[in-house]
Parts: C-alpha cells; structure tokens; sequence
C-alpha cells in the first residue's frame, strides 16, 4: 500500500474494544520498536494491559476508554529528546496502521503512574496509546495550508507529495505549527510555537521522509 493511503486512513482514536493485541501484531510491532530504539538511542517501552496510564475501561482521564496498550517514549533527558521520540513515534504509528491497529498520541492527558516510568538520566516525554478502536476515527480539519509551505520557484511535483503527507500528520490540539521550506534544492523544516511543537516537528518531518525519501533532519549539527 501506498504510504499516503496509510497516512490517510490513520486518525486518532481514543477509544478501544476490550480486545487483547494477538502475539502476530505484537511481534511486528515489538520488533519495530527496537529498530527504532537501536537507530536512535531512545527507550520506546511497549506497556500491554496496564490501564494505569490511561484509566482503563472506565476512562476517566479525559475521554479514552479500554486504553489499556501504550508506548512509553522514553530516553535520554536532551534538547532533541521530543523530536525524535516525534519521529521514531511516528513511525510506529504507521507500523500499528500498517497492521490494523489505531493510535492516539498522549502528550498532555496520561495518568501520573507514567511520570514513575523514567529511569536516572531519562525523561518520558509522551505516550502513545494502541489497540482495536471502536472506530477508525475521523480525518482533522487542516489549517491554513498555504502558510506553511514556502517554495522557491516552481513546487516540484515530489514536494508536493511531502506537502500532502505533513497535512495528514497529527499534532497536538491540531495545531500544525510548522512551516517547510524548498529553498535551493534543500528543504527546511522548522516549529513555529505551540504546545509540544517539537515533539509535532518529529513527527512532521517523519511523514515528509516517508512520503519522499527527503529526510530534513539536521541532528547532527
Ligand atoms: C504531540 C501530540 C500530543 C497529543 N496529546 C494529546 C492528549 O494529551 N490527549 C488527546 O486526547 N489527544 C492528544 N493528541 C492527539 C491530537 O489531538 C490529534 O492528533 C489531532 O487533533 C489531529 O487529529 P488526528 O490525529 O486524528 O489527525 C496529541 C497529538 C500529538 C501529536
């Protein structure tokens, strides 16, 4: 399947069936999480039927319900921290997508049972949820497009693929604080403000790798 399908059809979902993941989903996705934990350094924990983070069936943090499975986005407490738990998250969100899962990204709403999650040196800087939902969830409104895309001369046809991929991204409360730039050949990524921008920055910048192949992360700098 063509990834943008896959970025289309992913919404948040907040509420799950009470319906345990079978081990030939777990294992795929398990196995996901430690690519991304080997790439980049980060502690990605899969938690399973612990309705401590999210209040279980009764769902009394905010409005999820049988959110009983979660991602732990762990790792070392740095400036780059959010954005690549934005990034490796996201690309577990597809993988979750990919194998008919649903997802929600928690940044603001978890219980405080996760704030004991963080090993010395380490910071949780969110979760997210994964199960069987209710539903498939229903497509966010996007903001002003235009805005958030600046291109010097003529929009090639491959950053206009980016451009469409970015626009299906979650970010938190819808925001969409960001803005691409094409400018000499290269592209740009930046947050423009906002609550958890930067963990938003990952995650944008991830569907723009994955929808081109571009990759406008610039850590090592
Ligand atoms: C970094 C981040 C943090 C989020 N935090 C929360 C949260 O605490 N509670 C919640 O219900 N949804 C949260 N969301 C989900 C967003 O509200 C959702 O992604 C956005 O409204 C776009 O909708 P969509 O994911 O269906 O495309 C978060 C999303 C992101 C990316």
């Amino acid at each position: 399947m063509d990834i943008l399908e896959l970025m289309e059809q992913r919404h948040s979902v907040r509420r799950y069936l009470d319906k345990p993941i079978p081990t030939d989903k777990i294992e795929p996705l398990v196995a996901e999480m430690r690519e991304c934990n080997a790439e980049s350094g980060l502690r990605i924990v899969l938690y399973t039927n612990d309705p401590s983070a999210l209040g279980g069936f009764k769902g009394k943090i905010s409005n999820f319900r049988n959110a009983v499975n979660y991602f732990a986005m762990l790792g070392p407490d740095e400036t780059l921290l959010d954005e690549k738990c934005g990034w490796y998250g996201e690309r577990l969100v597809l993988k979750a997508q990919e194998l008919g899962l649903n997802t929600c990204w928690i940044a603001g709403s978890y219980g405080g049972s996760c704030r004991r999650l963080a090993e010395e040196g380490e910071r949780l800087s969110c979760i997210i949820s994964v199960g069987f939902g209710e539903t498939q969830g229903v497509p966010h409104r996007n903001k002003q497009e235009e805005s958030r895309f600046v291109v010097e001369g003529d929009e090639p046809e491959w950053f206009a693929r980016g451009r469409r991929a970015v626009m299906l991204a979650p970010t938190a409360i819808n925001q969409q604080k960001f803005r691409f730039t094409l400018r000499g050949g290269e592209v740009f990524a930046e947050e423009t403000g906002g609550f958890y921008s930067n963990i938003d920055l990952g995650i944008v910048k991830y569907h723009f790798f994955a929808a081109t192949g571009v990759d406008c992360r610039r850590w090592d700098e």
